[in-house]
């Protein structure tokens, strides 16, 4: 069987004391992609979260890149991070700094010290989502759409085997919102890295079709279909 890189079983997701999803199980292998759909408040990002420890897990078991779930706690997070990256919708760039500087950011913040290993890993990252030349551009100085690249390329720094996106394409013109699936397709296909997307684009998901996970009346429902919401 191939290596999974999500594992969850028998999970119940709560957000305080709401039960948002009951009884998930999982599987998302090396260099799959999938999309999360399911009706607004139906627990897709609540979903996310518990794949990035954001929401710590109580009850069932789950692995995300080698990581026990339930073993996790608020010390152990950083670490999982740094086997993932993550990307949303409304991600900001720090305003006061250029794009290499806000990488460099990111990467002192995850362990990094060494000057010249960071600066090959910036050129690196942009190289691989298009923007090699932009390094020195403020963030007000780039599109929207160069400024969701940017967040991929942050997402890319530490090497990931999974990446979880939270609705990337969510604030972008259709043109640009190909763009991005283009890029994200590629990363997935070329360095055998896993995608969960959340998405509510159903002209997304139709134009770029994939394995679909659906989040539904508390369930997760895997092989969904498309589906008027
Ligand atoms: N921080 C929170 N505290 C309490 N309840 C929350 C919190 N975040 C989300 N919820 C609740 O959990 C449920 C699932 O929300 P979630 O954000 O996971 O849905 P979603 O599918 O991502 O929705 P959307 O498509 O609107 O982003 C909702 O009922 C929501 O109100
Ligand atoms: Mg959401």
């Amino acid at each position: 069987m191939a290596d999974a890189i999500i594992d969850l079983q028998h999970v119940n997701i709560y957000q305080g004391d709401n039960l948002i999803l009951q009884d998930v199980n999982l599987r998302v292998n090396a260099g799959e992609f999938v999309y999360l759909v399911g009706k607004t408040g139906s627990g897709k990002s609540s979903l996310l979260k518990t794949l990035y420890g954001e929401l710590l897990l109580k009850e069932g078991e789950g692995t995300v890149a080698g990581f026990s779930l339930r073993q996790l706690d608020w010390k152990k997070v950083p670490f999982l991070r740094r086997k993932m990256g993550v990307v949303f919708q409304d991600f900001q760039l720090l305003t006061d700094r250029n794009v290499n500087d806000n990488l460099k950011f990111v990467l002192r913040a995850t362990g990094w010290t060494d000057d010249k290993l960071m600066d090959e890993k910036i050129a690196d990252v942009l190289d691989k989502v298009g923007l090699k030349a932009k390094g020195f551009k403020m963030p007000f100085e780039l599109s929207g759409g160069e400024q969701q690249r940017i967040d991929i390329a942050r997402a890319l720094l530490n090497s990931p085997k999974l990446i979880l996106a939270d609705e990337p394409t969510g604030n972008l013109d259709p043109e640009t919102s190909d763009e991005i699936m283009n890029l994200l397709f590629h990363i997935s296909r070329d360095f055998n890295t896993a995608v969960v997307m959340a998405t509510h684009d159903y002209i997304v998901v139709q134009k770029f079709p994939a394995r679909m996970i659906r989040t539904e009346r508390g369930r997760v429902i895997d092989n969904a279909t498309i589906a008027i919401e």
